[in-house]
């Protein structure tokens, strides 16, 4: 490893990840928003981390994306830069950080990478937002788009249903991808919408497609990790596979350590100094 040149080879790239998809391999993309999460994740061999949005769901308990402030996003995209040897970084634009102007949106981009050491931003929508994707974009940044359901226009939307159903919805979507790669966005999130769609969507185009219950055709998978780990009870929706029940163990986990502490069995002699 040079001075010049600190990125280790093996780090994940816009390159390495396009070279994936002219590959036929398939990438793998999980939710991360602390090191400790971020570090197992890294070493299990996971391409590209998002610290999304998401937070404001999983993290702060909020009911929509919509209040997650910039601060709050940089002080946990630094702590998954700082666990990640290989994974591609990506971190989320909060609402209301870029939709205001191109000039806000490049500001605000430029402070997220400085400050996290990301990767790239993602940032959600096509038409409504060019000119804020050809700032960044222009500025020498990675963008990922993020089209189909977007959370932060849950308002506009009035529900987390599947989106692009409808012709003139499915063209839109359509066009919007297109005009994602024209501006040179290496990647687009599709989330909650018809397989087919989003099939097209990926055989047509070079930008990689990463599908979030969108099937099984887009050049990777998204997930938020507390539904990959089963964390959260009574939240099933079906493009979520839990891939452990963490919140049985955690439970039990808890109780246990509850009950030792209680009845004095925790600490024992051997835990003791
Ligand atoms: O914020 C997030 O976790 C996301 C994924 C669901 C794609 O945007």
């Amino acid at each position: 490893m040079s001075v010049l040149s600190p990125t280790p080879v093996s780090k994940h790239t816009t390159k390495t990840l396009s070279r994936m998809k002219a590959n036929g391999q398939k990438i793998s993309m999980l939710t991360a928003y602390d090191y400790t999460t971020a570090q197992i994740m890294d070493k299990s061999g996971v391409d590209m981390i998002l610290v999304g949005d998401s937070a404001a769901n999983v993290i702060a308990g909020h009911d929509t994306t919509v209040p997650i402030t910039i601060e709050e996003m940089i002080f946990m995209g630094k702590y998954v830069c700082r666990a990640t040897q290989n994974a591609f970084v990506v971190v989320d634009m909060p609402f209301g950080t870029y939709q205001v102007s191109a000039q806000d949106a490049v500001k605000n981009a430029i402070r997220i990478m400085k400050e996290t050491g990301a990767s790239a931003v993602k940032l959600e929508g096509g038409k409504a937002i060019e000119p804020q994707l050809r700032a960044i974009v222009n500025a020498g940044i990675p963008v990922m788009g993020h089209l189909g359901l977007t959370p932060q226009s849950i308002h506009q939307f009035g529900s987390f249903g599947i989106r692009a159903q409808e012709q003139e919805e499915s063209q839109q979507l359509i066009q919007d991808a297109q005009l994602l790669e024209e501006i040179g966005c290496f990647s687009v999130v599709l989330e909650k919408v018809p397989a087919e769609l989003a099939k097209d969507l990926s055989k047509q185009s070079q930008i990689l497609t990463i599908g979030i219950g969108a099937g099984v055709h887009t050049d990777g998978q998204v997930l938020v990790t507390q539904d990959v780990l089963g964390m959260i009870e009574n939240f099933s929706p079906k493009f979520i596979r839990k891939f452990a029940d963490l919140h049985t163990t955690m439970t039990q986990a808890f109780a246990s350590f509850n009950d030792e502490v209680k009845n004095q069995t925790f600490p024992n002699e051997q835990e003791s100094y």
